[in-house]
């Protein structure tokens, strides 16, 4: 029987795992649940005899991968698929996918959220100030992007973005201000709010040349991931400007240097919680269930990332 695991570290809610083992039995296929597991070994165990696999940021490198005998697909259900070693898949015949879209308004509304936060002095009691009117920078214009643009525009925000993949008219057609530049981009707006994918081109690349442009003062949301920030630049930026503020649900690895000295500027989440609401577990969940059945029965590769 067909047998489809779903390993995350970071459970779904289980409505969203009722919905994906509903998926999988239709199918007449077998679901195996790894759920807030905290030794990689048992990635590797639990993954040998699956054929297929559901993972969220989960570590899938080589060596889990190599340890599915019966591996065809793995589907990280959501958007960003760096956590998946993609040549080890692709050496392997294993085809990966992502979920593009599926958990956007989750990311986007904790991404304003943090900036409430923020303004509002982490709800300390003393007076803090409002978004409206201020300058958003969307720092890459996908599927998070464009619902931030969305709830930041409900809060009279003054958005502008930048994306060197989507076209000026897409961005203008929802009442965002495009730019041809990131430079751009960071010296106009006084909140950025980034959703770059990690990769060989945006690693390390939110840097003291595009920071030190924000005006005062200056606020940086990262919902994406924490290798895109250049970190030693991060605590240059807390040491030369008192205005700077990061907000984050990706810890830096440097968040101890910074809790010490910039405590009232600077805010994590505990724990990645972007995409961690009910809904876009569910439709996460659900979308990679059902890409994986497709894949199986039809060999529909749609959602591929690993051409
Ligand atoms: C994504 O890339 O989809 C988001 O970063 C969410 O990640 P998570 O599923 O690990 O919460």
């Amino acid at each position: 029987m067909t047998k489809v695991l779903v390993a995350t570290d970071k459970a779904f809610a289980p409505v969203a795992v009722k919905g994906i083992r509903q998926v999988v039995e239709q199918a007449g296929f077998e679901l195996v649940l790894l759920e807030n597991y905290t030794n990689p070994d048992d990635f590797k165990k639990a993954i040998a005899d699956a054929d297929a696999v559901i993972v969220r940021s989960d570590k899938t490198d080589k060596a889990v991968i190599d340890s599915g005998q019966n591996l065809k697909i793995v589907v990280r259900a959501g958007a960003g698929y760096d956590n998946v070693d993609l040549p080890a898949a692709t050496a392997k015949g294993v085809v990966v996918m992502n979920t593009p879209g599926q958990n956007s308004n989750a990311v986007a509304e904790l991404a304003l959220g943090l900036m409430v936060y923020y303004v509002r002095n982490f709800f300390n009691g003393k007076s803090g100030w409002e978004l409206k009117d201020k300058k958003l920078g969307i720092h890459a214009y996908g599927a998070v992007g464009k619902n931030v643009a969305r709830i930041a525009k409900g809060f009279g925000m003054d958005v502008y973005a930048f994306d060197p993949f989507i076209p000026k008219e897409a961005i203008e057609k929802d009442g965002v201000k495009w730019l041809g530049s990131v430079e751009e981009l960071y010296s106009k707006c006084n909140f950025i709010s980034l959703h770059i994918p990690a990769n060989s081109q945006t690693r390390q690349s939110v840097n003291s040349a595009l920071l030190s442009r924000m005006p005062s003062p200056a606020v940086l949301v990262n919902t994406a991931r924490a290798e895109v920030i250049n970190e030693a630049d991060l605590l240059k930026m807390f040491q030369e400007r008192k205005d700077f503020a990061y907000l984050s649900d990706v810890e830096p690895s440097n968040k101890a240097e910074i809790e010490a000295g910039f405590k009232a500027k600077y805010f994590c989440t505990p724990k990645k919680m972007g995409a961690q609401t009910e809904e876009a577990n569910v439709n996460a969940g659900i979308a990679a269930a059902k890409q994986i059945v497709n894949f199986i029965n039809n060999g529909d590769k749609t959602f591929q990332v690993n051409k």
